[in-house]
């Protein structure tokens, strides 16, 4: 029989690091050939008829090197000699990736030959779907030779070439995990916030950045990576005049399917919304500013989307964020908890939704919902690098 033993590798647009989960999943998906769940709509919030199923059975979270981190970075732009400088920076990140298997098979106890696939996402440097393309680099041939586990790599082409935003993925994974029902909502605080709306059919979109903005704005003021447990923020005032001049931005008004990335929300972005304003506010009300725009993006599109929502569970690095977590809080219209609350843990989400996403792959399921991309119709997600 085969392996039911899964990794996730997930390097989101924060470039902080890979997030990696080994997990036995059921071979009995939730999801029928219609793309519906089929667990009860009314039912409570209980995450036990699939999550207890998904057994994880190691995690681990590695930082990026800073020179690949900051390699990386700079290959969001456009540059001299870049097709060679994302190749070598593909192979290094596949490097990382292979170190995050090893962790994780040592921590399992597993070998290599017990693991089905590996999810890999790869390092998102363009997205612009809007023109036909979407582009992660990778090096899933490096790692399959490396690590001698079959790779699923390159996830979101496919749907972009039936027409959809390639994004966000995850929201079949996010029904499979918490179970689909009226009112309840997962909300992923990476570099971008996007919303998963568990119910029939599933809805999911980017709603503008989480992190994205703010670890760059501390990175280039006070030299650190991210705000950590958001106490600059905590020490500034929202700038009410650029606050209103970020909120201006027209892509946070088009209606869903819609995602977004580092082609637009960017220092660049940033610094064309302060040359707007006469007056220019402190680099730390720089910062509470960009706080209360993620946290203001994030209540408006849950109000313009989810006007029933009756509970959200975030995820995400942000959720690790007690301002950021408090400043939601009064925001939104209900109650907000972490995937935590329920078993899974905020870092894990992401990763374990590769892991999900690659077994889909192998089982040759549809896991692209095109009523949230906005696809012609539903594609298998990613391509297989054998062992
Ligand atoms: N203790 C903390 N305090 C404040 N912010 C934190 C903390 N821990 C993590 N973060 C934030 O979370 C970010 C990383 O989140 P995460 O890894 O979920 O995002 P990501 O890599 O962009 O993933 P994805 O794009 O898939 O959502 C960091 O860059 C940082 O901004
Ligand atoms: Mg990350």
């Amino acid at each position: 029989m085969p392996s039911s033993y899964f990794i996730g590798l997930m390097s989101g647009t924060s470039t902080d690091g890979v997030d990696g989960v080994l997990a036995q999943l059921p071979d009995n998906r939730p999801i029928d050939s219609g793309l519906r769940l089929r667990q009860d709509p009314a039912g409570p919030l209980d995450v036990t008829a699939s999550a207890q199923a998904i057994t994880v059975l190691a995690s681990a979270s590695l930082p990026l090197p800073a020179a690949l981190r900051q390699e990386l970075l700079a290959l969001n732009s456009t540059g001299p000699d870049e097709l060679a400088r994302a190749a070598l920076a593909a192979n290094t990140l596949a490097d990382c990736y292979a170190n995050a298997v090893a962790a994780l098979l040592k921590q399992s106890g597993l070998q290599a030959a017990d693991i089905r696939a590996i999810g890999a996402h790869g390092q998102t440097v363009r997205h612009a779907p809007e023109s036909g393309y979407t582009l992660q680099i990778n090096a899933p041939a490096r790692l399959a030779e490396y690590t001698g586990i079959a790779v699923v790599a390159d996830f979101r082409s496919r749907d972009v070439a039936a027409g959809g935003q390639g994004a966000p993925l995850v929201p079949a994974f996010h029904a499979a995990l918490f179970g689909s029902g009226a009112g309840r909502v997962v909300l992923n605080l990476g570099g971008i916030a996007n919303v998963t709306l568990l119910d029939d059919p599933i809805q999911g979109f980017d709603t503008g950045p989480a992190n994205m903005l703010m670890d760059a704005w501390i990175q280039r003021h006070q030299g650190q990576a991210y705000d950590r447990n958001g106490a600059w923020a905590a020490q500034g005032r929202c700038h009410t005049g650029l606050l209103a001049a970020l909120l201006a931005e027209p892509w946070l008004a088009l209606p869903p399917p819609k995602s977004t990335g580092r082609d637009l929300f960017n220092l660049a972005w940033l610094q064309a919304r302060l040359d707007t304003l006469s007056e220019r506010p402190t680099p730390v009300d720089v910062q509470a500013t960009l706080l209360r725009f993620s946290v203001e993006t994030i209540a408006q599109a849950v109000r313009r989307h989810a006007s029933g929502v009756r509970a959200i569970l975030a995820c995400g690095g942000g959720a690790l964020n007690p301002v950021f977590m408090q400043a939601l809080s009064q925001a939104l219209p209900c109650p907000l908890g972490t995937t935590a609350d329920h078993g899974v843990p905020v870092q894990s989400v992401e990763a374990l939704a590769f892991a999900w996403l690659a077994q889909a792959h192998v089982l040759g399921l549809p896991a692209c919902l095109p009523a949230v991309t906005g696809a012609r119709h539903a594609t298998i997600a990613g391509c297989l690098y054998p062992a």
